[in-house]
């Protein structure tokens, strides 16, 4: 089987890419290298480009007219950014989705995996949701994944391009193999805090200690970037089963289905660098969210995919990756 993954320059996308290849599925990957890093389309099938180029897509199917399903991963994806410039999110997540699904509907690419985000929930009182749980994006970035989710349900409902977006909580680690990993030094994201901590020996603060949870620090679906990469190879292989003519939309949450707080989390960590970390307590950043985890098993259901890295393995390799960046990418 060959696919198009557009997006597969970046953090999730490669990552996506090497498990169809382990899996013995080709990657045909699309991106235009505004995030991605040519570094992780070595040795890979890649066309440098933007998802909304006619022309671009069109020598991309001619090329490959067997690419049988698209994994769309392409987007911006940082919410403050999303905020100071909502137009750009709104063209480039959305207007682009259009642009791209018009092309894959035109050259007969009627399967479509989507790669949406649960930050679309509006978390319940007990802090879980499943894919029937009330939406709610709070940041414009939130909204276009919303909003491209509907897009793609009204397009399948109506024409015979067929859908499946998967809902990730919050991916850690990189590719166990170390293949690829995140482009950059993420000091905004929780792991790349707690990097930046134990690398430069500063404690590691706890952004809000009296959130409603078991510790009073918020909570996270963490779950590792190879246990969500293998779910995608897993939707590639059932999506006929699981996407049908009479229900030809799907949505499914790709979490672990347990709740871990960001002090479990910096605990984790602390573990892998043989307690080489001070975790302090300190106050709630402003725009932070209590957090919520999936408890719908409809992952496991559906694609028989369930979680086997740990937090614990994502810290590692996060950390691992980290060590090996700048060999591989320059610094950054
Ligand atoms: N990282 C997360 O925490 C997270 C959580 C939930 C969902 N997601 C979704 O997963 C997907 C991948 O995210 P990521 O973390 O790998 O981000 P990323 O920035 O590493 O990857 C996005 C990729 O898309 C490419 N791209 C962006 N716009 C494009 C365009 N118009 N044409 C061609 N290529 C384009 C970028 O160059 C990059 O390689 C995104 O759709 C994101 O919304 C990410």
């Amino acid at each position: 089987m060959k696919v198009l993954v557009a997006g597969g320059a970046g953090y999730i996308g490669s990552t996506v890419a090497s498990a169809c290849l382990d899996r013995g599925i080709t990657p045909v990957v699309l991106d235009d290298l505004s995030t991605g890093r040519e570094e992780f389309t070595r040795g890979r099938l890649f066309y440098r480009g933007d998802i909304a180029d006619g022309a671009l897509l069109d020598r991309v199917f001619d090329d490959h007219p067997d690419l049988a399903a698209a994994v769309h991963l392409a987007a911006r994806i940082v919410v403050p950014e999303s905020v100071a410039d909502p137009l750009g999110y709104y063209e480039n997540n959305v207007g682009r989705t259009l642009d791209l699904l018009g092309h894959l509907a035109r050259r007969g690419c009627h399967r479509v995996v989507f790669s949406s985000s649960a930050s679309i929930y509006r978390p319940g009182d007990d802090l879980t949701v499943d894919e029937d749980s009330a939406l709610e994006p709070t940041s414009p970035y939130a909204r276009t994944k919303a909003m491209a989710e509907q897009v793609l349900q009204d397009v399948a409902a109506a024409t015979p391009v067929r859908a499946m977006s998967l809902r990730y909580f919050n991916p850690v680690g990189a590719d166990p193999e170390l293949r690829t990993g995140q482009q950059v030094a993420n000091g905004s994201h929780v792991m790349g805090r707690l990097i930046e901590a134990h690398r430069a020996g500063t404690p590691f603060v706890l952004a809000g200690v009296d959130w409603p949870t078991r510790d009073g620090t918020g909570i996270r679906d963490y779950v590792h970037v190879w246990d969500l990469a293998r779910a995608h190879v897993e939707a590639l292989l059932r999506f006929d089963q699981v996407v049908t003519a009479a229900q030809p939309y799907q949505v499914v949450n790709l979490g672990t289905g347990r709740g871990t707080t960001v002090r479990e989390l910096a605990e984790a960590f602390r573990e892998v660098v043989d307690g080489r970390l001070e975790i302090v307590d300190g106050p709630r950043r402003p725009g932070d969210q209590v957090g919520s985890y999936t408890r719908s098993r409809r992952a496991e259901q559906l694609l028989g995919w369930s979680t086997e890295l740990s937090v614990v393995d994502g810290a590692r390799h996060s950390l691992e990756w980290d060590r090996l960046r700048p060999a591989r990418l320059g610094r950054s």
